[in-house]
């Protein structure tokens, strides 16, 4: 190989997905994909280890092959409702001997930041720095070098559980993986597929997977805040599963093949064959009855996610994940913010770009971007020793 190697893997509710690539120049080359369907993970948390490992296993065996080359270290994502995210300040005095902010500062007072106080079982996953200030200069994003005796950051910081990210970390060491970070979700997403001009704007990143729907809002080129909303495709499933009596199975490729969240938009003689539970029966069911159990829980999902975003002044949703495929609901999505939304794919990788060409691909996507970004992968078997990287906050890594 000639570039650095890199390696995501995307635990998720439906499907782990791990993605091998290598640098091309200022691009990533993707050089092998292994996908295969998640086990032991409830609404993006681990519930059984032992499941969840062996499901790592098998996407990471079937990426090996496709890549040519054995791994043994990868990026990881970390979701769940137990990710939050909150504004925090610190101060600190400028002792640099030049009376100039140096990179000791800097040091202190993030520092200072993180020691925001985290709920009991809680830890800091990321500290991203908003802006700076030194005396009376405010909205710096990088404040070394500016002269003053007072430096204060306003940053985000980004928690989670520590019994959690504990068993993510360890299903990847039972499954042979040294771990180099773990990135939540929700960023990682927003790293797979927003584009730099997004940035500059008032933007949501909203990932609508099997088990959650993670949402990440920037705005002025930084992160605002994080949310995970436990509600996802597989809602949809279940509803489809219930209203057409048959299994979860064969909703979930019925929901894929015929799914549509406008009835309107579906012809009244369209019919659609379901097969019953365990397969007894089979039934013609107009494939508009099928829209008719879906639109309400769509409608549901994008209030949801409205009223997650109340506030935040978004002018652009950027949707993402596998459920922003589903037939009518970008629309439906559009329809109830009243913002204009982009179904959003990973972008400008080369190689195999293909296979990560979709949406319920923005994670490992980003896992890959996140790498690359990387100033210094290191070994994280210790999760107390995460630092947030990547190109969020691209201006805080090379600090250190
Ligand atoms: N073509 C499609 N039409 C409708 N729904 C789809 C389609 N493809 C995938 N989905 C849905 O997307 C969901 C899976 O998305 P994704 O792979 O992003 O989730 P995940 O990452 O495994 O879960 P999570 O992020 O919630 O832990 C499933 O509910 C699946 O039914
Ligand atoms: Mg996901």
């Amino acid at each position: 190989m000639s570039g650095r190697s890199l390696v995501g893997i995307d635990l998720g509710t439906s499907t782990v997905i791990c993605a091998v690539g290598e640098e091309d120049g200022r691009r990533i080359r993707v050089l092998g994909v292994g996908e295969s369907a998640s086990a032991g993970v409830r609404k993006s948390v681990i519930t059984d280890p032992d499941a969840a490992q062996a499901a790592i296993a098998k996407a990471l065996d079937t990426a090996e092959r496709a890549a040519g080359h054995e791994i043994d270290s990868a990026l990881l994502c970390l979701g769940g409702r137990h990710l939050e995210s909150r504004p925090n300040q610190a101060v600190v005095s400028v002792v640099s001997r030049s009376g100039a902010v140096g990179s000791s500062d800097l040091n202190r007072v993030l520092e200072a930041a993180r020691d925001g106080g985290c709920p009991e079982g809680s830890e800091v996953v990321h500290l991203i720095p908003r802006f700076y200030s030194v005396d009376s200069q405010q909205g710096l994003r990088d404040p070394r070098g500016v002269e003053g005796a007072r430096l204060a950051v306003d940053a985000e910081l980004v928690m989670a559980s520590t019994a959690h990210l504990e068993t993510l970390v360890g299903c990847a060491h039972a499954a042979g993986l040294r771990v180099d970070d773990v990135v939540a979700q929700p960023l990682a997403s927003a790293e797979g597929v927003l584009r730099d001009s997004e940035l500059e704007g008032a933007v949501a990143v909203v990932d609508v997977g099997g088990g959650t729907t993670d949402i990440a809002v920037f705005r002025r080129g930084t992160i605002r805040r994080i949310v995970v909303l436990p509600v996802g495709g597989q809602n949809v499933t279940n509803d489809l599963a219930t209203g057409l009596h048959c299994d979860q199975e064969e909703a979930e490729v019925i929901k894929r093949r015929h799914g549509h969240c406008d009835p309107g938009q579906v012809l009244v003689e369209e019919m659609v064959t379901v097969v019953g539970i365990a397969g007894v029966g089979r039934d013609e069911v107009p494939r508009r009855w099928l829209a008719e159990i879906i639109e309400p829980r769509a409608r549901e999902m994008a209030r949801l996610i409205g009223e997650a975003l109340e506030g935040e002044g978004v002018q652009k949703v950027v949707l993402t994940g596998g459920c922003a495929r589903l037939r009518g609901f970008p629309a439906a999505v559009h329809q109830i913010l009243e913002t204009p939304v982009r179904v959003a794919v990973p972008e400008g990788f080369s190689g195999l770009a293909d296979q990560v060409g979709m949406p319920e691909h923005a994670v490992v996507a980003g896992l890959l971007r996140w790498g690359q970004r990387s100033t210094t992968v290191r070994d994280r078997s210790n999760p107390k020793t995460t630092r947030s990287q990547g190109r969020l906050n691209r201006w805080l890594h090379e600090l250190f």
